[in-house]
């Protein structure tokens, strides 16, 4: 996969500076553009050490996640991208849509804090590679470059 064009796509896509608008966007050009996915989305820390559930493209989710649960949870204790081949071997796992075999979760940290996270599900395992960490981890960026947080919440 092509990330830096995807990168460019994204950037272009962002026209305006409205984190729900520019995540909603995200979420769904993520969805459009990467094979094999069934669920990809946003949780946003609204209520301390909690994820709500934020835009999404896919089945109605689990909602809210504890920073003490599951995948994103992990991702946003630790602030560290959390890669699961096979998620039916991990754990702790939330099972929102069975359909779900690996999954892939980056922390978004905005002016020091956990403002969320970006969950990525695929039916496939062992469906994100090396490259699609850094990648998705790359159009996280540009989401987090190019948006305003702190208001309209
Ligand atoms: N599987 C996630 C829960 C969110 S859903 O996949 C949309 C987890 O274990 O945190």
């Amino acid at each position: 996969m092509n990330y830096e064009r995807l990168q460019r796509q994204l950037s272009a896509l962002l026209d305006t500076r409205d984190w729900l608008t520019n995540a909603a966007q995200t979420c769904a050009f993520i969805k459009q553009e990467l094979a094999d996915l069934n669920w990809v989305g946003f949780y946003i820390q609204r209520q301390p050490y909690t994820l709500i559930l934020g835009p999404f493209q896919g089945l109605p989710a689990c909602n809210p996640i504890p920073f003490s649960r599951g995948v994103c949870g992990a991702a946003a204790r630790s602030r560290r991208t959390q890669r699961v081949a096979d998620v039916q071997a991990f754990d702790d796992h939330i099972a929102c849509d069975i359909a779900s075999r690996s999954e892939l979760v980056v922390p978004l940290v905005v002016a020091d804090t956990l403002w969320g996270v970006l969950d990525i599900d695929s039916p496939r395992i062992g469906r994100f590679s090396d490259q699609d960490q850094t990648g998705v981890e790359a159009l996280c960026r540009v989401f987090i470059k190019q948006s305003t947080f702190g208001h309209c919440d």
